[in-house]
């Protein structure tokens, strides 16, 4: 079976790219669940994917029939060498641990919260710069949401914010064309590597290194004295780049698409803005952007199917976020939903360690888009993009403005 031919069975031979999943793979997993739990695919060197909370939460929580040492939705086969080393999120115990705890006094709460003025700034750049066409009209994802994670991670990280346009593009060679496209996506990664080694060795050169990310990584020293191998230190920068903008970026994305398609939902939060964090919790859940993977080490059983070594395990976060078994009405979206513990920055050791900062990020990008533009809405007719695989997210959104003032 060929990727290009039309699916006409998702449970046997399911397609992650088919376009008409990628702009709507709700109804697909509604249909698995009641179905056949772990659908397969031997489409794109093989899958499988299970559709239900219970199964996503049994992968990743069992370290020991599943590795992350393949992470992507699509890459090298079993027995080839993994496109990238980038702890932790591809570690496995026991060394996950460390690299994991090594990264988190950055993303707690207190660093992030010194972030927020900054993050708010960049909103109101990026606003006063679609104001400033006074045409009223805007493209969200293209002129708003995209710019802002990449701009405050670019920050957090100590790199030149004038290599924007680069970052970008590395990314969505990597996300979003790379799953698809493996040579683009090794080449895009080979790039991102190089240019984190220039960067580091000209800071070597330097008396004194900057208050950053960087500094602090290449500074840190192990419990033996060591510090990091040039390997982890790479892999680590590379992950801090690549794994912060595309999922954010989907995510306002989608929050704006939302509310730019339900003017009561818009006119609620614009009347009640203390409701934009519960909000932002359920654009989560129901337009998580965010599918990882996991390679099978040992013989187990998912979902009454047999899985054997080498076997790749998708794991499709946005459909645990719609079982019926976890959440009532998962296909609504009710934006005071009070309990609501999605999946989207996944589960169980490898969860996201960026959830902090990204949240910071949409409730103020919300916020601010919502200040400037109390009344807008999606363009008729308007022609909305989404790209799918790895992360998924609205990359075009047309949108009439009208200005608060
Ligand atoms: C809405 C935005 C985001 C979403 C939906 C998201 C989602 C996820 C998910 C699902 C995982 C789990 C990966 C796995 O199980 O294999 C993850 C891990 C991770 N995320 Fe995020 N992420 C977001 C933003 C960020 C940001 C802003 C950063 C900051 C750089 C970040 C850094 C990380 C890191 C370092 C890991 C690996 C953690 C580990 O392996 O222990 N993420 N993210």
């Amino acid at each position: 079976m060929t990727s290009q031919e039309p699916v006409t069975d998702w449970a046997k031979d399911f397609d992650y790219f088919d376009p008409e999943f990628v702009n709507d793979p709700y109804p697909v997993w509604e249909e698995l669940r009641g179905r056949c739990p772990v659908a397969h695919t031997e489409r794109r060197g093989g899958a499988w994917m299970p559709s239900r909370y219970e199964e996503l939460n049994q992968v990743t929580h069992d370290t020991e029939h599943y590795s992350s040492v393949m992470i992507g939705v699509t890459g090298p086969k079993p027995g080839e060498s993994p496109l990238l080393v980038a702890p932790p999120i591809t570690s496995d115990p026991p060394d996950h641990a460390l690299a994991r705890r090594l990264l988190l006094p950055a993303f707690s709460p207190k660093p992030v919260d010194k972030l927020e003025p900054t993050t708010r700034g960049i909103a109101r750049e990026l606003i006063a710069d679609i104001n400033a066409r006074g045409d009223g009209l805007a493209d969200a994802a293209r002129e708003y949401s995209q710019h802002l994670p990449v701009r405050v991670i670019s920050l957090m990280l100590g790199v030149p914010r004038s290599d924007e346009a680069q970052f970008t593009d590395w990314v969505t060679r990597v996300l979003q064309i790379g799953p698809t496209d493996l040579e683009a996506g090794r080449v895009a990664t080979k790039e991102v590597l190089a240019y984190f080694k220039d960067l580091i060795e000209q800071r070597t050169l330097m008396e004194e290194h900057p208050d950053d990310l960087l500094s602090y990584l290449m500074d840190v020293r192990l419990e033996d004295g060591e510090p990091l191998s040039e390997k982890h230190l790479l892999g680590t920068c590379f992950l801090i780049l690549v794994a912060g903008i595309d999922t954010t970026w989907s995510s306002i994305g989608s929050s704006l698409l939302h509310l730019a398609t339900h003017p009561e939902d818009l006119e609620r939060l614009v009347a009640e803005p203390d409701l934009v964090p519960t909000a932002i919790e359920e654009f989560l859940r129901a337009y998580a952007p965010v599918t990882m993977a996991r390679m099978v080490t040992a013989e187990t059983t998912l979902g009454g199917q047999q899985l054997c070594p080498g076997d790749r395990v998708l794991l499709p976060f946005p459909a645990g976020n719609r079982d019926p078994a976890v959440f009532d009405d998962p296909e609504q979206v009710l934006i005071d939903r009070q309990h609501n513990r999605h999946a989207a920055f996944g589960l169980g050791i490898h969860r996201c360690l960026g959830s902090n900062l990204a949240r910071m990020e949409l409730r103020v990008a919300v916020e601010e888009w919502l200040a400037a533009f109390p009344t807008f809405s999606l363009v008729e007719g308007a022609d909305v993009r989404w790209n799918g695989g790895q992360v998924r997210g609205p990359r075009s959104i047309p949108v009439q403005v009208a200005t608060s003032a």
